[in-house]
């Protein structure tokens, strides 16, 4: 028995680092995992060595692809109860070398995209039902301060 049998957690970013990790973890109790992110061979590679994952492709920053990212993983392993809006990327420049489009692009990933995720599963989350049901969101310190 885990303490998270019967639960089902979206991960996005799923196929690597962190993401991989939390994915690892939360399966060792009980949870099915759905993994999402853009490239399809680490995504198969975690969820291959776990008992209940699927592995989704999707762009965070695309809502369509969001839409169809819940979509899947509810059909795969039902509504969502622990969503993980993890996918995330630290490229970085100093200010006066950082060009618009590098730029639009960190906005993109990092906070459109986590909201696009959570957005997409928040009517499962939110649901009325038993047992443990959360909106985690994972960021970085450099959203708390500035690093030279
Ligand atoms: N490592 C650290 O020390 C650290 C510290 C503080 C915060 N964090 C945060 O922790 C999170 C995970 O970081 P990590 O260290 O595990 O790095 P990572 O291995 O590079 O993980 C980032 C993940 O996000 C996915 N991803 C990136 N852009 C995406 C997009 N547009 N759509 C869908 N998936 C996308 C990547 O998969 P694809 O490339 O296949 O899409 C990858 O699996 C990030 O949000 C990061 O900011 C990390």
């Amino acid at each position: 028995m885990g303490t998270l049998d019967n639960r089902h957690a979206l991960i996005t970013g799923g196929g690597t680092g962190i993401g991989a990790a939390i994915a690892r973890a939360l399966a060792k109790e009980g949870a099915a995992v759905s993994l999402a992110g853009r490239r399809k061979a680490p995504l198969d590679d975690v969820a291959a060595r776990l008992p209940k994952a699927t592995a989704i492709v999707a762009d965070v920053t695309k809502d369509s692809d969001c839409a169809a990212m819940a979509a899947t993983a509810r059909a795969a392993n039902g509504p969502i109860d622990i969503v993980i809006a993890n996918a995330g990327a630290a490229a970085s420049a100093p200010v006066a070398k950082l060009d618009v489009a590098h730029w639009h692009n960190m906005i993109d990933v990092n906070l459109t995209g986590a909201f696009l995720t959570v957005k997409a599963a928040l009517a499962d989350v939110t649901r009325k039902s038993e047992g443990p049901r959360r909106i985690i969101f994972i960021a970085s310190t450099a959203g708390l301060k500035g690093y030279p």
